[in-house]
């Protein structure tokens, strides 16, 4: 799905209790590895593959970790500056200012509770894919970073 697409525009909704463990969840996240790997991209988020539930995978030393219905429970006030691309805004990148650190909490395919804390490059990947949940874009975010640069 690319930038246009209603999907992505939109909240998604909760997993519900009944899907976790569910060969459909298990098989979703397992589709979006896929694609996000085929595109060589270091997240992806379930609106971007047409479904508009709360799941996003990010890419981890470990492999892809997918996160269901994921919050962010803290965020430093500290931010970085960085250029983000999205696999859903196909050829354009922009300077994204995003929380230096923060604290996580989700589930994961099997209803497991998951919670750490992330830094750097990685949270900024986390607040990203969190975003698209939302129905927001990274270019949304431009205006933004236009702003910190100049204070
Ligand atoms: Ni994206």
């Amino acid at each position: 799905m690319t930038e246009g697409d209603p999907v992505l525009r939109r909240r998604a909704q909760e997993v519900e209790e009944k899907m976790f463990g569910s060969e459909e969840l298990a098989t979703l996240a397992e589709d979006m590895a896929e694609t996000m790997a085929a595109a060589k991209g270091v997240g992806i988020a379930a609106p971007q593959v047409g479904v508009g539930l709360r799941v996003f995978i990010a890419d981890t030393a470990d492999g892809p970790l997918a996160l269901v219905n994921p919050v962010i429970t803290k965020m430093s006030s500290k931010k970085d500056l960085d250029e983000e691309g999205c696999l859903s805004v196909p050829g354009k990148f922009g300077t994204v200012g995003r929380a230096r650190s923060l604290s996580i909490q989700a589930r994961s395919v099997a209803g497991e509770k998951i919670a750490f804390e992330a830094k750097g490059f990685f949270a900024r990947i986390l607040q990203h894919e969190n975003d698209h949940l939302d129905g927001i874009l990274f270019i949304d975010r431009l205006a933004e970073a236009e702003g910190d640069k100049k204070a």
